[in-house]
């Protein structure tokens, strides 16, 4: 049986994917089968805490055990739930694989393609950082939790991007996740490290997602305690 060190204690998780409408049948996506999120909401309920899950996109999955579930689509109303529900929240975890970008104009109808006219160049708006917004509208004693989804390249390891995520997100903990190759979008395991504001770092082997949320949770229960 899991502790009940969550008990009294109310907690907010984005989980999924944003679409990001381009005309009625088209959008941007992504990835994110929302496992992770689930996995989260579920052993935090486990645990004993009040849990609302604020679902995006995500593959077909049971809404978790005495949660409650919002379901949204886009970043814009992903936005609009989050903080809605931070509001009262004691802990703000976003696991949620929000799209950074939108298409500028949405049509109306059905984009067709035709042999007089060109073919349609999509322009991008920026979303708004919805994690940042959080951290930066947070009640006095409340955690936030982000996930970062890093690839490493010839400007830094993953880690080394993750730790400068960390410090401009202002999060208490960064979960950081290697993501490519087929890595953590969409399967049923998911490993990474998990970085905290006052620098502590420990790497998160692989292990089903329920087993990484435990380890979140426990670190959570670690900052509430203090
Ligand atoms: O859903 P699964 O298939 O189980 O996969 C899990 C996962 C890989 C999606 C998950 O573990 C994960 O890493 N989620 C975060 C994915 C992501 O969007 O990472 P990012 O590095 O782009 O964003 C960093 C943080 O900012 C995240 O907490 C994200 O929710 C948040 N964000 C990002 C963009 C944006 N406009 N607003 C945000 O709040």
């Amino acid at each position: 049986a899991l502790p009940r060190d969550l008990e009294g204690v109310r907690v907010v998780i984005s989980a999924g994917g944003t679409r990001e409408p381009l005309d009625p049948v088209r959008y941007l996506g992504n990835r994110s089968s929302g496992k992770q999120g689930y996995a989260l909401a579920r052993v935090a309920a486990q645990r004993g805490a009040e849990v609302t899950l604020v679902a995006g996109h995500t593959v077909a999955l049971p809404d978790p055990a005495g949660a409650t579930v919002r379901h949204v689509s886009t970043a814009l109303e992903l936005r609009e739930a989050m903080h809605a529900e931070a509001a009262s929240a004691d802990v703000v975890v976003m696991a949620a694989a929000v799209a950074d970008f939108r298409p500028a104009t949405r049509a109306d109808v059905k984009i067709k393609k035709s042999d007089e006219l060109p073919d349609p160049v999509v322009t991008l708006d920026r979303n708004p950082d919805i994690l940042a917004e959080l951290v930066r509208d947070r009640r006095p004693g409340q955690l936030v939790v982000g996930f970062a989804a890093e690839t490493g390249d010839e400007q830094g390891s993953v880690l080394d991007h993750a730790r400068v995520k960390l410090k401009r997100k202002g999060a208490d903990l960064l979960v950081v996740n290697a993501v490519g190759d087929g890595k953590a979008f969409e399967t049923e395991d998911n490993s990474g490290w998990l970085l905290a504001a006052d620098g502590t770092e420990r790497s998160i082997p692989l292990g089903a997602k329920a087993q990484l949320a435990s380890t979140v949770w426990d670190a959570v229960v670690g900052l509430i305690k203090r």
